[in-house]
């Protein structure tokens, strides 16, 4: 179901619910170009600034499921896909999210019909930030089984 994993993925670049990840330090002092993080200092790291780059996802701001599929429609990796952060201390809960998002929408997708009670294009889906995480705003929606 390559348009559907796109969509997933989309719907976490697009959100970047963890735009700076969480606070870390650094364990020792650390150089890096042409700068020094001394040892013990707090660091955020700019999630949200890898998944809108425009060179690996060009009009970033849209929201377009078309960033992760090919030419031919088959679903396109991205290295900048990292909402749930990179490194030795990434996400833990990675592998259960993404089946639990992929399950989760399919089976809400097979079961109902969803309808928007204004014109879809009406819809503010430009994410929210609460404290250092990002969520959509509320909206109305009318649920119907199929
Ligand atoms: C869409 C859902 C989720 C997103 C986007 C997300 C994102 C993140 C991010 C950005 C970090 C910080 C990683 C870093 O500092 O490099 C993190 C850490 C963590 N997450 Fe998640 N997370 C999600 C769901 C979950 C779930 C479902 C669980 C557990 C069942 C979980 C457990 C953890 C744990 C334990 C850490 C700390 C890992 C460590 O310090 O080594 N997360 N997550």
């Amino acid at each position: 179901m390559p348009y559907t994993n796109a969509v997933v993925h989309e719907i976490q670049r697009f959100l970047a619910l963890a735009p700076i990840g969480v606070p870390r330090a650094v364990a020792r002092d650390v150089h890096l170009r042409q700068y020094v993080i001394p040892k013990g200092t707090t660091i955020f790291l700019s999630l949200k600034s890898v998944l809108y780059d425009s060179r690996e996802f060009p009009n970033p701001e849209q929201f377009n499921p078309g960033h992760f599929l090919d030419e031919n429609g088959a679903f396109k990796k991205s290295n900048f896909f990292m909402p749930f952060s990179a490194g030795k201390r990434n996400c833990m809960g990675e592998g259960l999210a993404r089946m639990e998002l992929f399950l989760i929408l399919t089976a809400i997708l097979q079961n109902f019909t969803l309808k928007s009670v204004v014109q879809p294009k009406d819809i503010d889906i430009i994410p929210a930030t609460a404290s250092v995480g990002n969520h959509p705003k509320p909206s109305e929606l009318r649920v119907l089984c199929r």
